[in-house]
């Protein structure tokens, strides 16, 4: 099977999101207008360069969270984890601005050292992020799209201590969630190593 603009009928949904998976859930952390916390999860993210690390996400349609990256500069990320799998998904619910997803979730806001915007204290890992640059996507014909791609430099790294084994990020104990297509999620419950080939 192929398929361009027009999909089979068997295909009742876009396979899209659930071929590109599992993708990681940036758990977005903005500061409104009035400096109220806003919180929710953007899985059309990654990061996109280490030293300096940098991270993106993509938001569709013109959101609270690529607005206030942009508006005050900053953004946070925060892991989102099994553990914390219902608060996130609370926290995706489309609040007028104002609302505090933080509260409606019971999430305690984690204090920020370098930026103003707080990220979720229970999580094992966040990110203070400086808003680098927010670009509205045009598709292949130049025609602006309500997609807007929001990159950031990370400034302030936070890990949680019982996340750290033997000097390293304890990825499997965290056990991050990535969202992959139609209700889908994936846990990330095992690591395997595997060297770079040597010249
Ligand atoms: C796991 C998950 C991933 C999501 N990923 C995205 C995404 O990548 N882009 C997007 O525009 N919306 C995404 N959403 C929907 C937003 O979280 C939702 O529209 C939310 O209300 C946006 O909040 P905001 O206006 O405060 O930014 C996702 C929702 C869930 C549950």
């Amino acid at each position: 099977m192929h398929y361009g603009e027009t999909r089979p009928e068997i295909l009742k949904h876009n396979p899209f999101k659930a071929i590109i998976a599992p993708r990681p859930i940036g758990w977005i952390g903005t500061l409104d207008p009035g400096g109220q916390a806003n919180l929710a999860p953007y899985s059309f993210f990654n990061g996109i360069g280490s030293n300096p690390d940098m991270v993106m996400f993509s938001s569709e349609g013109a959101k609270h969270s690529a607005t206030y990256a942009r508006e005050r500069g900053e953004f946070t990320f925060s892991l989102a984890t099994e553990a914390l799998a219902q608060q996130m998904n609370i926290t995706s619910a489309p609040e007028p601005s104002g609302v505090i997803e933080f509260d409606l979730a019971g999430l305690e806001q984690g204090a920020p050292i370098v930026i103003q915007t707080p990220f979720v204290a229970a999580s094992p890992a966040a990110l203070e992020c400086v808003t680098l640059d927010v670009r509205q996507l045009s598709d292949r014909h130049g025609t602006l799209l309500e997609r807007f791609l929001v990159i950031g430099e990370v400034v302030r790294t936070h890990i949680r201590d019982e996340f750290i084994t033997d000097g390293r990020f304890d990825t499997v104990a965290a056990r991050p969630i990535a969202r992959m297509g139609y209700a889908d999620y994936a846990t990330v419950t095992e690591a395997w190593q595997m060297g770079r080939p040597k010249r």
